[in-house]
């Protein structure tokens, strides 16, 4: 394998999503600006690029998004049969405030007009596009030393309203970036027990879906 190859299956490797190791110092603009880069560097359907990227840097601001997340948070434990809720409730979800910023990604299936090459039988394939540049823009981040972790525990039109995003315009995540002390090896979700990655021969099918016994739940 060639050097490229291998820091590629590296990073890949090495990425995670990050909640309780940020330790808040100032990422600085020029990482920044590459990660961003590298977010806009996506394949998008039709060339749309329906991402934009909201850099959320206030204090107070994160305060609010972390409050409602606090209370989305609660809502989902509410839902869980006591088992789960006890595994549950040891797995932090968010580093909002304890993150060097915030980057709030949205989508707008409007860009790019009404006839968007590739998109005319599969409206979701906007969507695809800007989830897209989210994990190019995490793979970047990794290679830069930073760590990112995905927020969606929020109401979409919680987070419009807090950031003056318009209605025709989803924020499809908020992703909290920044300085680390480390990456863990292990998902946060596996260490707790929570669920672990499957085997990817279960992923694999030849020629036909075919229904593993194991791919049920
Ligand atoms: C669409 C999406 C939403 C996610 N939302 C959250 C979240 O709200 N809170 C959280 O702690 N992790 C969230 N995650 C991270 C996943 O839990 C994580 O990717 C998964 O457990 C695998 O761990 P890894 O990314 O470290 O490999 C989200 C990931 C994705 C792709």
């Amino acid at each position: 394998m060639s050097a490229l190859t291998t820091a590629l299956y590296d990073v890949i490797e090495r990425r995670r999503d990050v909640r309780a190791e940020f330790t808040g110092s100032p990422v600085a603009d020029d990482v920044l600006m590459r990660v961003l880069g590298a977010a806009h560097r996506a394949p998008s359907v039709g060339m749309s690029q329906p991402w934009d990227f909201v850099v959320v840097r206030d204090t107070a601001t994160r305060r609010v998004f972390r409050d409602h997340v606090a209370h989305e948070r609660d809502t989902f434990a509410a839902s869980l049969p006591p088992e789960r809720r006890s595994t549950f409730d040891r797995i932090k979800v968010e580093g909002i405030c304890e993150s060097s910023l915030g980057i709030v990604v949205t989508h707008s299936q409007s860009r790019g007009g009404q006839h968007v090459l590739g998109r005319h039988a599969i409206a979701d394939a906007g969507l695809y596009s800007t989830v897209l540049a989210i994990q190019n823009l995490w793979l970047a981040a990794t290679a830069e030393g930073l760590g990112l972790g995905w927020v969606s525990f929020y109401r979409e039109d919680f987070l419009q309203g807090l950031l003056g995003i318009p209605d025709d315009v989803r924020p499809v995540a908020w992703l909290c970036l920044g300085t680390v002390s480390h990456l863990a090896t292990v998902p946060d979700l596996e260490r707790h027990g929570w669920r672990s990655r499957r085997p990817l021969a279960d992923a694999i099918h030849h020629d036909t879906w075919q229904m593993k016994e194991r791919n049920r739940a």
